[in-house]
């Protein structure tokens, strides 16, 4: 198959919501990374999504959606849902909620769960692409599996190309880091840290979350131990590289080839660690040493994927 790549305009758009239509994929910014969409009413464009990640089966997927109120039609919605929504949406959250009986969604999207994760994304060709295909769109990054999630067209095309029938060019996503993700189908609790601090969260919802602890079942491929792997060997909260070692810095680190952020700004962090991470991996790195990050708003979502690309292959 031949990859196109498609200007972030009317026509590129338009092209991208044909693609959608006859069930294939297409490969599209959003804020936190590059998705990889197809109609989530379509068993097929689903499985071809599962298919061109060479992504482990029955892992649910995140469906995305024009707003709150399309979201509503998929869910039983419920209060907790409506002040998150009104809080954070258009934006990097994702409501884990109990599916709506006869919800005109494919199974596969849902693993055969009787919940399902929502989320209405805040880029402007994301929002235009939703809007001109009318589909709901199962989206999960779209790198092959276990590897560093996409940031730029070019992260996308590098995994993909070839297994897929477009990309949509939309630069580099701003925020860099995936959605967080939030349960509501029981106590309201944290699934995935992500681009949105839980403190936030917390604020909006005037009650602490439920943090899952790492030993439970593993049911997100986000959530297994070996995630976000890049080919070189990571070492954390490193205060320096030893012999062999490439370090990547945070806040100005003393002989880093590459730094998150100079001024030690984690929102800055956050946008550039898939980037960087690439990057490394690019320039023949074997063993990356990663810089201590504070374990505040953003650091928790990076330490998070740092944990996850240091874990031990194969997991
Ligand atoms: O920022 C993001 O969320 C990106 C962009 C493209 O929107 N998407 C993304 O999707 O990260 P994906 O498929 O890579 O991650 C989906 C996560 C997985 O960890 C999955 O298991 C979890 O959401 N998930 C989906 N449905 C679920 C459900 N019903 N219950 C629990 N977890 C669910
Ligand atoms: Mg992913």
């Amino acid at each position: 198959m031949q990859t196109r790549t498609l200007a972030p305009d009317e026509r590129g758009i338009a092209a991208a919501a044909q693609i959608i239509a006859d069930g294939q994929l297409v490969a599209i910014p959003t804020e936190t990374v590059y998705g990889l969409a197809g109609d989530a009413r379509n068993g097929a464009a689903v499985a071809r999504i599962f298919e061109a990640k060479g992504r482990p089966s029955f892992n649910p997927l995140i469906v995305h959606v024009a707003d709150a109120q399309t979201a509503q039609t998929y869910s039983d919605w419920c209060d907790m849902a409506d002040r998150l929504a009104q809080a954070f949406w258009p934006g990097p959250l994702t409501l884990v909620l109990p599916l709506r009986a006869g919800a005109d969604l494919s199974p596969l999207v849902t693993a055969g769960q009787t919940s399902v994760a929502l989320r209405v994304p805040a880029h402007p060709i994301a929002r235009a692409l939703l809007k001109a295909s009318g589909a709901p769109l199962a989206a999960p990054s779209a790198n092959l599996s276990g590897r560093i999630s996409p940031t730029r067209p070019q992260h996308v095309a590098q995994g993909l190309s070839g297994r897929i029938a477009a990309i949509l060019d939309g630069g580099r996503c701003e925020v860099g880091v995936e959605s967080t993700i939030i349960a509501l189908t029981g106590e309201p609790t944290l699934l995935r840290p992500g681009g949105l601090p839980i403190e936030a969260i917390e604020d909006a919802l005037g009650a602490r979350l439920v943090l899952r602890s790492e030993d439970d079942a593993i049911t997100a491929p986000g959530q297994m131990a070996s995630h976000y792997a890049p080919n070189a060997t990571m070492r954390l909260n490193a205060n320096d590289a030893r012999e062999g070692e490439t370090l990547l810095g945070f806040g100005g680190t003393r002989g880093a080839a590459l730094d998150l952020s100079v001024s030690g700004d984690l929102i800055e962090a956050a946008a550039a660690l898939f980037d960087h991470l690439h990057a490394l991996d690019a320039s023949g790195a074997t063993a990356i040493a990663v810089a201590p990050i504070p374990e505040r708003g953003l650091g928790r979502a990076i330490n998070d994927r740092l944990r996850r690309a240091a874990a031990p292959k194969g997991q």
